[in-house]
């Protein structure tokens, strides 16, 4: 089978929804949300064009489920029905040709910058990025603990109800499900600390709590990370054990990715150069997992070759292909992967060169998130951008 019929093939998932293909894109922080975190014209009209590109699914930039935790000053907030509106415009337009839609809930912890009031995380400890960005965190107390299980269970209710096919817990890249499971951030010694058992309470009671608020034919997904490449964080036997919970509890999608704030691994800062061949940065991972869990697997970062992302799947490694980037260079790239006109996917030159700016991972935020902004304004991506603009904007804007 050629690359293009072997990723157009359909995929039926434990809960019984059918997914058209096996091309997902990744959740992108949109940023671009109006006051308080209502889904803006322009998000939805990312979407829409997103939904004329082909992919099977396409994941929302993450979604904060508290408007007291912002991972960014201008993200969607879903708290409660007050934007159902909004997303039931967002939810028909980008699904009209087919796509699914999922949303993917996140509360940042400790990765929220100094706009929150307060910053919450499992234990007070503090991120290591550029002094002065971030706040000290506070320790959460038990009821809090049970209020955000709840808060995840609310957002994907809504998600829902507004139309949206699926939703995913961001587990991944340093955020709070993510430093409730690392052992450098985790230092509680109660029922939610300790051994890996205790540290993957949270994420297992917010899958329960989402699951009986959506039903058992709603697809559930999580985006995990297959280590934080950090010493005594979260390491990839422990992602595999985390794996193995979820995939008991019933879980329709894992999607692998790595890094935090603090080692931006998801960017391929931190990939391993046996998988530099295959592309994809956790391509080793993934194998690892394939042995250890019957739950369909995602895997994201780096592919960008129809072969290499067929072959993935061929040699039965992961169900799905996700891709984030370059979808903010070509919106209409799945449509590409699935009748074969497109083999390699171009990336766009997004760094300074300037080393420190670099290596954070900042230049491949802020140089998608605007070329996705110029989506959402109906016009054309620009894959000439400057990065030293874009840059100087980002400094402008968080001065
Ligand atoms: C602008 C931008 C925003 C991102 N926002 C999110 C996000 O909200 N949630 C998430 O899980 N990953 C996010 N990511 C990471 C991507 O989903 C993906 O894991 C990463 O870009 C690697 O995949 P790629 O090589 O195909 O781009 C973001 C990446 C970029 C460039």
């Amino acid at each position: 089978m050629t690359p293009s019929k072997i990723l157009s093939q359909s995929f039926t998932l434990p809960c019984g929804v059918t997914i058209r293909n096996r091309i997902v894109k990744s959740a992108m922080s949109e940023n671009n949300a109006d006051a308080g975190g209502r889904p803006s014209d322009r998000i939805i009209k990312l979407y829409e064009t997103w939904g004329e590109g082909g992919a099977g699914i396409l994941v929302s930039g993450n979604v904060m489920m508290d408007s007291k935790a912002l991972g960014e000053a201008h993200n969607v907030v879903v708290e409660n029905e007050e934007f159902l509106p909004e997303l039931t415009e967002w939810a028909n337009k980008a699904q009209r040709n087919g796509s699914h839609l999922w949303m993917q809930i996140n509360h940042p912890g400790r990765q929220a910058p100094k706009l929150n009031k307060e910053v919450v995380s499992p234990s007070n400890v503090e991120l290591d990025v550029i002094k002065g960005m971030f706040k000290a965190p506070r320790p959460l107390h038990d009821e809090e603990i049970w209020e955000i299980i709840e808060g995840f269970g609310t957002t994907a209710h809504v998600a829902k109800k507004s139309g949206f096919k699926g939703v995913q817990i961001h587990g991944a890249h340093g955020y709070l499900v993510s430093q409730f499971l690392s052992a450098k951030t985790n230092l509680r010694n109660d029922k939610w600390g300790g051994s890996l058992e205790n540290r993957a309470r949270f994420v297992l009671e917010i899958y329960r709590n989402i699951r009986s608020k959506v039903g058992p034919k709603y697809p559930i997904g999580i985006k995990i990370n297959s280590a934080d490449f950090q010493r005594g964080a979260f390491t990839e036997e422990e992602s595999l054990r985390v794996i193995q919970l979820l995939t008991e509890v019933g879980i329709d999608i894992i999607e692998v990715s790595g890094g935090t704030y603090e080692r931006a691994a998801m960017m391929g800062n931190k990939q391993k150069v046996s998988t530099k061949k295959r592309e994809a940065y956790f391509a080793d991972f993934i194998v690892k997992a394939r042995r250890i869990t019957k739950a369909p697997l995602l895997l994201t970062g780096g592919f960008r070759t129809a072969e290499l992302m067929a072959e993935a799947i061929e040699n039965d490694e992961l169900d799905f292909v996700g891709i984030a980037r370059p979808f903010a260079v070509d919106p209409f790239l799945a449509k590409g992967l699935l009748d074969g006109s497109v083999k390699t996917i171009k990336a766009g030159k997004v760094d300074t060169g300037i080393r420190l700016i670099d290596r954070l991972g900042i230049m491949n935020i802020a140089w998608h998130a605007a070329n996705m902004k110029i989506i959402g304004e109906g016009r054309k991506p620009n894959p000439k951008l400057s990065p030293w603009k874009v840059f100087l904007k980002f400094v402008w804007s968080h001065r």
